[in-house]
């Protein structure tokens, strides 16, 4: 097995949260407390592994303005390798949600037009960053072409693969990438991305339905399917499997990130030779830590952190992903 960096390929932008401390007002200003924060299920993905003490390189773009400088100076300080990101003219992504008093969603607005315009020649030029990679994570907020030609590169090198599907919508892009041509080490659909993936309707979708929709995805190339599951935990199945995690207990101060980190946590403890159900454990104690905290990613969550809730050692130090 390789033991060289994690290359993780997806979005890049500033989640800009506005909460509102009275009811929304339409065709006129009204008071807000807003931040700023770096976001993206990709950089969100790179920072979380980063921190986790993994080698991660991030592959994407930003603008060439004060957003997009500011969004790599934040990440490559979190220790992520941000040489293969692209810069651009035009304004860096970002995602604008407007929330009510309580935290809810008002709406939400995504613009990423820089990423969206990446074409397969962009994809084809970052194939040499795999030659060394020891796994790819590719995000759907990629046009489906750079993602499948990330996905065939990563197969001719023998590069396991994990594909997050996003969201529901961007999952449905994914549907017709995905066969056995095309092997994905690990999906990670939530129950709308599954259903999206499998063009079924799985809302009310007891667990015996929904572990059939993910061995459909199975025979559909992907090795293993997480199926995240919000407080109930993750459902994850493959080979000898499946096994169920229950979602560690958490005061819930604000879910964005959940499934990001999550995933890195995954991954890191997978990277750092560890069997599944504990890099399952560990996946859900940092999903758990990140809800607990504003913003997509904890700048604290580390493998300290980690060790200090968990009493024991979660990340050995033998790579072997
Ligand atoms: N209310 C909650 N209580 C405890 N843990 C939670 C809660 N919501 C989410 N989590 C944790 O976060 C993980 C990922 O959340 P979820 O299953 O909602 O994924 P997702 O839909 O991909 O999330 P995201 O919107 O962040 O992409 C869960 O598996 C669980 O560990
Ligand atoms: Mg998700």
């Amino acid at each position: 097995m390789k033991s060289g960096p994690v290359v993780v390929a997806g979005g890049l932008n500033t989640d800009i949260l506005s909460r509102l401390p009275a009811p929304l007002r339409l065709g006129t200003s009204n008071p807000a407390h807003t931040t700023f924060s770096p976001g993206g299920v990709g950089r969100n993905l790179a920072q979380n592994l980063a921190q986790l003490g993994v080698p991660t390189r991030l592959l994407g773009v930003v603008g060439d303005d004060a957003f997009g400088e500011s969004l790599l100076n934040l990440t490559a300080a979190s220790g992520v390798d941000v040489s293969g990101v692209l810069r651009r003219a035009g304004p860096s992504g970002s995602y604008l949600a407007v929330l009510t008093e309580d935290g809810e969603l008002h709406a939400g607005l995504s613009s990423m037009a820089l990423t969206a315009a990446l074409t397969d020649a962009e994809a084809q030029r970052w194939a040499g960053h795999l030659d060394t990679a020891s796994a790819l994570i590719v995000d759907a907020n990629l046009p489906p072409e750079v993602v499948a030609r990330l996905l065939d590169e990563a197969a001719r090198r023998g590069v396991p693969s994990v594909l997050e599907p996003v969201s529901a919508p961007k999952a449905g892009r994914l549907r017709p990438l995905l066969s056995p041509a095309r092997p994905v080490w690990l999906l990670s659909p939530d129950r709308a991305e599954l259903a999206a993936l499998t063009e079924q309707n799985l809302t009310a979708a007891d667990d015996a339905a929904l572990l059939d929709a993910a061995q459909q995805l199975r025979q559909r190339g992907a090795d293993f399917v997480l199926i995240t599951l919000g407080q109930r935990g993750s459902w994850l199945v493959g080979e000898g499997l499946p096994i169920h995690t229950p979602a560690r207990q958490a005061q819930v101060l604000d879910v964005t990130g959940a499934g990001d980190a999550l995933l890195a946590g995954l991954i890191a403890a997978r990277w750092y030779g560890q069997g599944w159900p504990d890099a399952l454990r560990q996946a859900h104690l940092c999903a758990a830590l990140t809800i607990e905290a504003l913003g997509a990613v904890r700048a604290d969550l580390s493998s300290e952190r980690l060790l200090a809730e968990w009493g024991r050692p979660v990340l050995l130090l033998s790579s072997a992903f």
